[in-house]
């Protein structure tokens, strides 16, 4: 039998190991396809097993097959950060358990998931009154807003540039419905002057921190377009939505207040665990009209009263996953998020200074927030092999992307434990494997 004091005390100190050792690891799993299910047996256990049995296979078996997001130099992608009050948050949501279908279910995760959206809408500069509310991830969000658009308008096209993140294309395809991509300019944001008339068109989707360049689409002229075409604009912010604490970075979400949808993800870049995407509208009642269904025995006596968050998205049952964001909102603050999107920001300021300054590399776009595209002056081949030798050496993870045709290499700051050091450490290796 699981002994929750003791084997808690175990499972938190490995924890806490965990992340002071986390550093000394290769960035990237080393290992095979298949190798780590090699080494598991094929069915479950007859009789019950000790919970330190997990605890040393974890380590034993499956450590070797984890590739470390919570690694210092974990640069691919888009960085993210589990905080520890997050981690915290949802050892207690587990404990608890709510499934807040219906309010009834579990009033106080329903009614948190309000107060925090507010806070967060608040922080971010949004205006105030917008319903919000949660859902696992920006595809799923993006899913359901376009799902509520095109109710909303009873139109089936979906617009956005070339550079908006595959979710879109992704929605699109599940739901059967046209897709339009818009050119992008010469700093990859969508040209407005090609959208278009949208009077045909169910949900212009803007993006305010591009995928691959972290480009910022002009949301106040695609909200006049919008308005024009009488169709829904929803805003893709899943990464750059939360640099809007800091004041300097509002600019990149002028226009934002015209949304009828928009997406945060709070797992990418506010330090709270996977998952964790906030999704606000100013039109709740077309996500009602979109998603609400209640079968006879879902319904309650408290139901005109009580707001039930499943009448707002796909899914029934939903985790309380409020708890861990109002974790890490309290324990770090306004400040504290502030002083972590200044921190990856600065350090991509850095590098992006060392890479301008050596004439064997370019800066491959404008750089916005914590994300740094550039690459080895020479060939695609080059620099996809660069990257390879680079990831392979274990000591640190960047991802590539395409911007013009041409391959290149991004490095995503973004993790709370990144310092200048560990940026540094990212330039030699790209040097010397450069060499190599
Ligand atoms: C701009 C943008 N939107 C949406 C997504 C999808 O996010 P999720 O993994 O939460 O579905 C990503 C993922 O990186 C992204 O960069």
């Amino acid at each position: 039998m699981t002994d929750l004091r003791r084997d808690g005390a175990a499972a938190l100190d490995w924890a806490a190991r965990y992340l002071e050792e986390v550093s000394e690891k290769p960035v990237l799993a080393q290992v095979k396809p298949g190798a780590i299910r090699d080494r598991l047996p094929s069915t479950a256990p007859a009789q019950p097993e000790p919970f330190e049995h997990v605890l040393r296979d974890l380590d034993d078996i499956l450590l070797p097959g984890i590739t470390h997001w919570q690694h210092p130099r974990y640069f691919a992608y888009f960085a993210t950060s589990a905080s520890e009050p997050g981690i915290l948050a949802e050892l207690l949501t587990a404990t608890l358990n709510s499934v807040a279908f219906l309010w009834r279910t579990s009033p106080a995760s329903t009614e948190l998931e309000g107060v925090v959206l507010d806070w967060v809408a608040d922080m971010l500069g949004l205006p105030s009154g917008w319903h919000g509310h949660i859902e696992d991830t920006a595809s799923i969000a993006t899913l359901a807003a376009i799902i509520a658009a095109r109710v909303a308008t009873g139109r089936n096209q979906v617009v956005c540039s070339e550079q908006a993140h595959s979710s879109v294309d992704k929605a699109a395809r599940m739901l059967g419905m046209q897709l339009r991509k818009v050119p992008v300019d010469e700093e990859f944001r969508m040209r407005v002057s090609e959208l278009d008339d949208l009077s045909d068109t169910a949900v212009v989707v803007a993006t305010v921190g591009t995928t691959a360049s972290t480009a910022v689409d002009p949301v106040a002229q695609v909200a006049d377009a919008a308005e024009r075409g009488g169709t829904w604009l929803h805003v893709d912010a899943a990464y750059a939505g939360t640099a809007m604490v800091c004041p300097e970075f509002r600019w990149a979400f002028t226009g934002v207040e015209r949304a009828d949808s928009l997406v945060v993800n709070a797992h990418k870049w506010m330090l709270t665990p996977m998952d964790c995407s906030l999704l606000w509208t100013r039109r709740p009642e077309d996500f009602r009209k979109a998603f609400s269904l209640i079968p006879e025995y879902l319904r309650a006596p408290d139901a005109e009263d009580a707001l039930s968050l499943s009448e707002y998205g796909p899914a029934l049952g939903r985790r309380f996953r409020a708890l861990k964001l109002w974790a890490v909102l309290r324990c770090y603050g306004r400040s504290g998020l502030q002083a972590h999107v200044r921190n990856g920001v600065d350090l991509a300021a850095k590098f992006e200074s060392w890479v301008r300054q050596d004439s064997d590399w370019e800066v491959c776009a404008r750089r916005h927030f914590s994300v740094v595209c550039f690459r080895l002056k020479g060939s695609d081949q080059r620099n996809a092999e660069l990257l390879e030798r680079v990831n392979a050496s274990g000591e640190l993870f960047m991802s590539h992307a395409m911007l013009r045709g041409r391959y290149v290499l991004r490095l995503a700051i973004g993790q709370m434990s990144t310092t200048e050091e560990d940026v540094c450490r990212a330039w030699d290796v790209l040097r010397r494997e450069a060499g190599a």
